[in-house]
């Protein structure tokens, strides 16, 4: 579904990304891995277009989309929940979801006029599937932080994506909301037919549900393996899991 090839990014002679590869097949659940300042979220950001390669190729389902601008891209079935929470404070649950709702059927021409009554059936799905539909009417800014979190999941679920990038899903949460997290990630893979991948800092998290894990260190990739060869590898040990 996903592939990325040598890609690169530097900011003002930094480099932030200087050797990414990256493979996501349709319905894995894949994470990347690496020390803070690796060069996660911004390998996420230039596969979501909010950053231009300098180098290197990103082909979605089996089209080349690299530089296309981020609107574009989320068009073609890219979603992504960022790292630090990027939602309407002032607007109640509903309304925040339905605005990206309403947003992507304006661009994909479906906005008719019984749209609204469609938005609104669409967005009460997608509540009810993340867990938010008791808190629907709540203003955004009165939820916890994990329900905070989630809302960002079904903000980016209204664009109908086919991936969702996921950047730290569970920063911040509290046990109970990273086990319910988990069950949402794995709900998103077996019933809505949804492909991830995601970094996140949590290990266990990630052993336990990604499918592959992609190891960034200062700016490369430099393992994708199934976690028990990733867990086993010396070099992956020294560079990052030895020394958390
Ligand atoms: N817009 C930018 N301008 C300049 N430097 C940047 C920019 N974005 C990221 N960087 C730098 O690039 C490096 C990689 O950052 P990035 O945010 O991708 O890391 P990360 O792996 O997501 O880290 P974390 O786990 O802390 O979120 C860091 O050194 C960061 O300071
Ligand atoms: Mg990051």
């Amino acid at each position: 579904m996903l592939r990325v090839e040598g890609l690169q990014k530097s900011f003002d002679g930094f480099m932030a990304v200087s050797s990414a590869d990256l493979r996501v097949g349709k319905g894995e659940i894949v994470a990347v891995i690496g020390p803070n300042g690796a060069g996660k979220t911004t390998l996420f950001r230039l596969i979501t277009g909010e950053h231009l390669p300098d180098k290197g190729r990103v082909i979605f389902k089996d089209e080349e989309i690299t530089g296309l601008p981020p609107h574009e891209i989320c068009r073609k079935g890219i979603g992504i929940s960022f790292q630090i929470v990027n939602i309407f404070q002032r607007m109640t649950v509903f309304d925040n979801v339905q605005v990206a709702v309403l947003a992507h059927q304006r661009k994909t021409g479906k906005l008719f006029s019984p749209a609204r009554a469609l938005a609104v059936e669409e967005t009460e799905k997608i509540l009810r599937n993340v867990g938010l539909i008791e808190k629907t009417r709540s203003v955004s800014g009165s939820l916890s932080h994990g329900d905070q979190k989630v809302l960002e999941i079904a903000i980016a679920l209204g664009s109908n994506p086919d991936l969702l990038i996921l950047d730290e899903p569970t920063a911040g949460m509290a046990r109970e909301e990273t086990s319910a997290a988990i069950d949402l990630i794995h709900r998103m893979t077996d019933e809505l037919g949804l492909t991830i991948l995601f970094c996140e800092h949590d290990m266990d998290l990630v052993f336990s549900i990604a499918g592959r894990i992609m190891v960034m260190h200062q700016g490369k990739s430099i393992i994708e393996a199934s976690p028990d060869e990733v867990r086993s590898n010396k070099q992956v040990q020294e560079a990052y899991l030895g020394v958390s």
